[in-house]
Formats: C-alpha cells, structure tokens, sequence
C-alpha cells in the first residue's frame, strides 16, 4: 500500500481546527486501505512566534523538503502579531523557497450552494495565480521607522522565466479543459512588470493557437466575474492580482468557507502545499463553528497530486451531496451545524465513520 509522508502545518486560530477535519476524513481510506499517511505535526505560525520569537524553526525548509506533501491550516493572530510574521515570514517563505509557483484556485458554484449572484450560471472556473513574486516579492524595507520621515517600499518583481513557468502552466491547463484562457493585466498602471507579463503571454499564446486567449485589465475583470463569471474557463493573474479576484470568485460560489487551493510546484522537485484560500477567522476561532469544507476540499486537492485520483474524485462528490441535500450546513452557508458535524455528513456520505 502507498504510504506518503504529509507535513501537517495547522497554524493559527481555525487553522487546526480544519485541518484536523481533514485528517479525519484522509483516514476513511486508511481504514479502507486505499493508501497510509504518515504525518509530521508542526505547531509553527503565531503561537510559536510568540513562545519562540520566530513564526518556525530554522531549518523548516529543509525538513519540509523531506516530506510528499504539505497540509497547510491557516497563519495569523493579526491582535498579538503583525500579520507579515507569519505571511512573508512563513507561507510565503514556503511558496517561494520551495518553488511553489502555481496557486491554484478552483471555482465552481454546485447545486445546492447559494451564489450572492441573481444569475451566477454555470460557473466553473481555475484562477492560476503566480505565487512566489510579483507584487509579493517582499523586496523592500522600511526606513526612519516611527519618524516623520518614515518611508515603506516594496518592489513588484515580474521575471520572464516566473511569468512564463506560471502562464505555460495556465495553457496546458487550459487544454485539459475548455480551451479558454484569460490574462489578468494593467498595463496603463503598471506598464514595466506588466510590460513583461503581457509580452510572455503574447509569446505563448502563439505556441497554442489551439486555446483561445484574451487580456483584460484587472479592474474590469472584477466585474465581469460579477457580470458573466461562467464565459471564464482558466484565468491566469500575477500575485496580488490573483489572490484577490480569487476571493472574489470564492466569494459567487458560496464563500471562503468552501474555497481550496495547491500551491503546486510542477516540476516535482518539491512537495506542494495545499490548503483553504480563508485566513485563520479569529472571530469564530474556537467556537466549532468553522466551515471545515474548504481545507477537506484542500486534502482532496493533495490526493489527486499524490495520484490518488479516485479517492480525491469520491470526496468532492461526497461532498456535492451534502451540498445538494443542505440539512447539514454550517453558519457561513445559513445553518448551524458545528464544524464536525460537516465533517461527519461528508464520512456518511464516503460510507464511513470514525467511531
Ligand atoms: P479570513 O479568511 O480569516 O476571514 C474572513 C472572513 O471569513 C471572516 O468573517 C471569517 O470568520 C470568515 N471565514 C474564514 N474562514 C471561514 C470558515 N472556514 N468557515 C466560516 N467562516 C470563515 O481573513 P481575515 O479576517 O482577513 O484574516 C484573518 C487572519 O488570517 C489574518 O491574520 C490574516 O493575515 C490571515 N490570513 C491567512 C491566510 C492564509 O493562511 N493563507 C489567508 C488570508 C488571511
Ligand atoms: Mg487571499
């Protein structure tokens, strides 16, 4: 049997909490002995900033290197700690020192799932989100802090070598999917970082005269996503660009609270991350109220990266049923239903418990 070793990486607040909804639900196919996890727990993230003074070990990178995959909760106690200590300082160190350059977030509205939307459609849609540069590169610093002559500067880094691995990614994806793909730009703005981006763009888009490709500004893709989110098939976007229309696309199919992403290093070189796009709700922390939806559709995500493909394949169908038969719904989708109890709904539906 496959055994894979997952670096399980809780976090802050309802981080643990979901990723241990998760597990709950990876072990149905251990007990069905479809594969063997073997996890290594790390307590990083706020809490062990604030024991330790660093939001994880020092040489974190390199045992994380060791492991299959990583399962990631969610970072951030923003009341004790600056939230950089945990994002720059953990996730994204993370994304980009283990090449993690592919953010991948799917969207699609299932039956069942009430979209904000009058007529949301038919949407299924992939946002490819560039992952360890662009507006995030973290290049920068501050300076005379706390003075009148205070100055904060960050950098926006487009390389051609990251826009090209990340948008050949987002036409490969595309040809496995409806052919269409959309580049998320801002050129009037942002014209030397975009400049690159749209050229590599331009480039591969003739070596896949197959996909059909269009541009649009950043703004204006906003609202089309309101307007006619289902004519989108893969819409690829720099960092910044990404993370927030990925929000918003989380936002027409139901909320954060069912929203997955990989953060895919392609090449294989490293094992990716999975994890819920939400951050670690310090407003319902603790509570057991938590959608725990997103970060077991983030184990899904591990799965099929793992090539478990039917074992990722039979949990989004479980839990599309209990999306579609709503009796077991937690607060953010209108019910009341603790966290473990939408884990539970989802094992009913796998054809398990876990006692
Ligand atoms: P957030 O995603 O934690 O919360 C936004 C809203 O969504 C809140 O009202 C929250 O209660 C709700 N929500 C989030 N996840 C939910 C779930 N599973 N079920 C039900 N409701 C859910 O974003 P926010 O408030 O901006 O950030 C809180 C902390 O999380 C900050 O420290 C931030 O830096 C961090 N953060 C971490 C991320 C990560 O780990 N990848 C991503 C985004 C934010
Ligand atoms: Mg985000």
């Amino acid at each position: 049997m496959q055994r894979y070793r997952i670096a399980l990486v809780g976090g802050d607040h309802i981080g643990p909490e979901v990723v241990a909804e998760g597990r709950r639900v990876l072990a149905a196919f251990e007990r069905e002995g479809v594969c063997r996890f073997e996890w290594q727990e790390y307590p990083w993230g706020a809490g062990h900033y604030l024991r330790t003074g660093a939001a994880m070990d020092a040489d974190a990178i390199d045992r994380l290197r060791g492991c299959d995959a990583i399962y990631f909760g969610a970072h951030g106690d923003p009341a004790r700690v600056p939230e950089h200590v945990t994002g720059q300082g953990m996730l994204h160190r993370f994304r980009k020192e283990l090449g993690l350059f592919v953010n991948l977030r799917p969207a699609r509205l299932l039956p069942g799932v009430a979209s904000p939307l009058r007529e949301p459609g038919d949407i299924d849609l992939q946002i490819v989100r560039e992952n360890t540069e662009g507006e995030y590169s973290g290049m920068g610093g501050r300076l005379h802090v706390g003075t009148p002559l205070e100055l904060g500067m960050q950098a926006i880094v487009v390389t051609r070598a990251g826009a090209e691995r990340t948008i050949r990614f987002a036409f490969e994806l595309a040809r496995t999917r409806r052919r269409q793909l959309t580049c998320v730009t801002k050129g009037s703005a942002l014209g030397q970082v975009m400049g690159v981006w749209v050229d590599v763009f331009a480039e591969l888009a003739a070596e896949y005269p197959d996909v059909q490709s269009e541009r649009v500004n950043v703004d204006a893709m906003a609202m089309y996503l309101l307007a006619r989110p289902a004519a989108y098939d893969v819409i690829v976007a720099s960092n910044l660009m990404g993370d927030i229309l990925s929000d918003l696309t989380a936002g027409i199919v139901g909320g954060i609270g069912l929203a997955a992403s990989a953060n895919l290093d392609p090449t294989r070189r490293n094992p990716s991350l999975f994890e819920p796009i939400h951050g670690s709700a310090p407003d319902i922390a603790g509570q057991g109220i938590a959608n725990p939806i997103a970060a077991i559709r983030a184990a899904a995500l591990m799965l099929d990266w793992l090539g478990e493909r039917e074992a990722s394949q039979r949990i989004d169908a479980a839990i599309a049923e209990v999306l579609a038969e709503g009796t077991v719904r937690t607060r953010d989708l209108g019910g009341t239903a603790a966290t473990t109890k939408m884990t539970d709904a989802v094992l009913d539906k796998l054809g398990t418990v876990d006692s």
